[in-house]
């Protein structure tokens, strides 16, 4: 199966124990709503249960969710009925230009080959209003693509594309974005994938 595909699939096989452990929203998310307009509208990328999304609209964001993986949807849904989201691949958003204020990805471009981030970053930046924001989540350290055993179901092989701070930067200014912040921290759950978490704020 295809790389980004297989990695949903894992996802539905791993919707609940993954709900359970990861309930917090993402660790920068108020920093990236921080340069957000009020009642901003934003696209939640590989939203996977919801929990960002669910954060976001208790602030009166006006959000949209996206996820390849039926299971970890049922759940966004159950616990956030309120929320548009919406079953698609990543790479086949069709949004038309100058739709959002801002983008969340969190920990789902580690999902995508690296042939496939260009066009997804320049994707973004289309449909990113004018001073629109982003923000993204992602496994970082030296560049490399593998394949590991998922955490929560060890027999499943879960493809990663792990990326460092110069690569996405470079992808993020190459399609018009500014940076505006960058964080690291050390894995510290015993769920977390044991890679430097890696978070960038940027602008377009
Ligand atoms: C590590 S989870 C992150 C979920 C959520 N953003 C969070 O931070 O808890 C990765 C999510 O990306 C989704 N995903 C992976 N590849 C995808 C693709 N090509 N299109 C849409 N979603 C994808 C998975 O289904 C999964 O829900």
């Amino acid at each position: 199966m295809e790389k980004s595909k297989q990695a949903s699939s894992v996802y539905d096989k791993i919707a609940e124990p993954y709900a359970k452990e990861f309930s917090k929203p993402s660790k920068y998310i108020k920093e990236f709503l921080a340069l957000l307009p009020k009642n901003a509208k934003i696209l939640d990328v590989g939203c996977g249960v919801g929990v960002d999304a669910g954060f976001m609209s208790s602030k009166d964001f006006e959000i949209i969710g996206i996820d390849l993986s039926k299971k970890m949807l049922n759940i966004a849904r159950q616990k956030f009925p309120q929320i548009n989201f919406r079953k698609q691949d990543i790479r086949k958003i069709d949004f038309p230009p100058n739709s959002f204020d801002g983008i969340l990805a969190s920990c789902s471009l580690i999902h995508i080959p690296k042939k496939d981030v260009p066009d997804l970053l320049e994707k973004f930046h289309q449909i990113l209003k004018k001073d629109g924001t982003i923000y993204l989540a992602l496994q970082g350290g030296k560049s490399e693509e593998i394949f590991i055993d998922e955490p929560f179901k060890p027999d499943e092989k879960l493809f990663l594309n792990i990326i460092s701070f110069d690569e996405i930067k470079n992808l993020l200014v190459k399609n018009g974005f500014s940076i505006v912040k960058k964080y690291e921290r050390e894995p510290k759950s015993k769920g977390e994938l044991n890679y430097t978490k890696l978070y960038v704020i940027a602008k377009k």
